[in-house]
């Protein structure tokens, strides 16, 4: 294995002044906890504009980024159609709290372009999306439980903060101090691509689970590629129970296609949730149905949900813009091959330096394991161990210009607006840096 030099590090000395500021204001100095860089080297860079697939950090320094605000920047940052679709709408207001047109022109653009969902009720978050569809399933099957897989998030409303315990089937354990007992006591938590433990539940609650709920594909603690005979199962086993699938399209929506993972699987799931890409960059989630299941939210229905600012303009112009560019015949072909290329070629270059690595993909979807496993499916299989190489990797993809996720456990993004040049470099940047992770 060739001598790798690492780069010299960049200047971090305004984000460091800001984040000493910022600790001073929120817990952490962040105001969501992953920001915080606790798992890799030096403060966090505090970033000031981004440009199609780069950001600038306050120091100056310019990133390609990977990590695309955590997934909504399919197009890149600064898109033009979404820039302008923002800027009228400013003039206009910022939000009525009464309905308007733009609500239903991004529910038409999604509704008649996937045909998985009939209805759909727009939010401010994947974790009230998720929420508000959890609550929909116990509303209308008058059940109670919910089965949720470990290694997958939902986001952090109380039912989804759980862990498993130990043993096949457990209830689970609160995953977050604050979370009662009693709400995680409704939480059955099980791992992932394992039958037996899925049959175990409905043998023992029977006629109690009113909905297991999967991300479309896990990708929030590594990237869990199921078989699709998995989820086909989950669909089968559920629907003969008479409890709900939910699939949490929160990163899938939209990123494996229009209609996502369901339309990867084929699999007609009974609620979607979704977030993310759906608003472009602003503050949206959504969750859908059939019409019949959809017609037990309120006020059409029993079960409450609402929103201050539920179905935000300017918000809705954002998504509508975004929608727009992805509902085009051939975006997705594009960027899924754009990927694959990428990742083909880092695991050409993995394999002629064997390193023990690998590199999971699905549509613009990628995460590096750094394991000698083929397959990852279940949480358990990725040692915390391995978390050393990436953090390592991370510094020097920083040093390098290269931006990924502050986390080994999570999953990295290509956009639309990664062009050529810039997946060269990162190709040339990510050999150097694996290289001097395994040295
Ligand atoms: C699959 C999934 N569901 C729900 C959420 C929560 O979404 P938000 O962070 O918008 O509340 C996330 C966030 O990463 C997610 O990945």
């Amino acid at each position: 294995m060739s001598k790798t030099m690492k780069a010299q590090d960049i200047s971090r000395e305004k984000s460091a002044e800001l984040f000493e500021k910022a600790k001073n204001y929120f817990p952490g100095g962040v105001n969501s906890p992953v920001r915080a860089f606790k798992s890799v080297y030096g403060t966090p860079l505090f970033i000031e504009r981004g440009d199609k697939a780069h950001i600038w950090d306050a120091d100056g320094n310019e990133f390609i980024d990977f990590c695309c605000s955590w997934g909504p920047l399919i197009l890149g940052h600064n898109t033009p159609e979404i820039r302008e679709a923002v800027q009228a709408q400013l003039g206009k207001g910022l939000s009525f709290g009464a309905p308007t047109a733009l609500e239903n022109n991004l529910a038409d653009l999604i509704l008649s372009n996937n045909k998985f969902i009939e209805k759909i009720r727009f939010v401010s978050s994947g974790t009230e999306a998720v929420m508000s569809a959890i609550r929909l399933a116990r509303g209308y099957t008058k059940r109670d439980k919910i089965v949720k897989f470990e290694g997958c998030y939902h986001g952090h409303s109380d039912s989804l903060l759980v862990k498993a315990g130990s043993g096949l089937v457990t209830f689970g354990e609160t995953s977050s101090a604050g979370v009662p007992k009693a709400f995680a006591d409704e939480t059955i938590v099980i791992a992932l691509n394992d039958k037996e433990a899925i049959k175990q539940v409905f043998t023992d609650f029977k006629d109690q689970i009113a909905a297991v709920i999967i991300e479309g594909v896990p990708a929030n603690n590594g990237l869990l590629i199921q078989d699709k005979e998995y989820i086909q199962f989950l669909r089968e086993i559920t629907k003969e129970n008479g409890s709900l699938l939910i699939f949490d399209e929160v990163i899938t929506g939209f990123r494996l296609g229009f209609e996502g993972a369901a339309k990867y699987y084929n699999i007609q799931p009974d609620i979607l949730t979704y977030g993310k890409i759906i608003g472009g960059g602003m503050p949206v989630g959504a969750y859908g149905a059939s019409k019949e299941i959809m017609s037990n939210i309120s006020p059409d229905g029993a079960v409450y949900q609402a929103g201050t600012l539920s179905g935000n303009p300017v918000a809705m112009a954002a998504g509508i813009a975004t929608l727009s560019i992805l509902a085009q015949p051939g975006f997705y072909e594009k960027l899924e091959k754009t990927t694959l290329a990428f990742v083909e070629e880092l695991r050409t270059f993995i394999a002629a330096n064997n390193l023990e690595v690998k590199i999971f993909t699905i549509g613009s979807i990628f995460w590096f394991a750094f394991t000698s496993d083929n397959q990852i499916q279940r949480a358990d299989q990725i040692d915390p161990a391995s978390m050393v190489k990436y953090k390592i990797m991370h510094r020097e993809l920083l040093n390098r210009g290269i931006y990924f996720g502050p986390s080994g456990y999570e999953v990295g993004f290509i956009s639309a607006a990664h062009t050529a040049e810039d997946l060269a470099t990162s190709l040339a940047a990510l050999k150097e840096s694996l290289l001097i992770a395994f040295e």
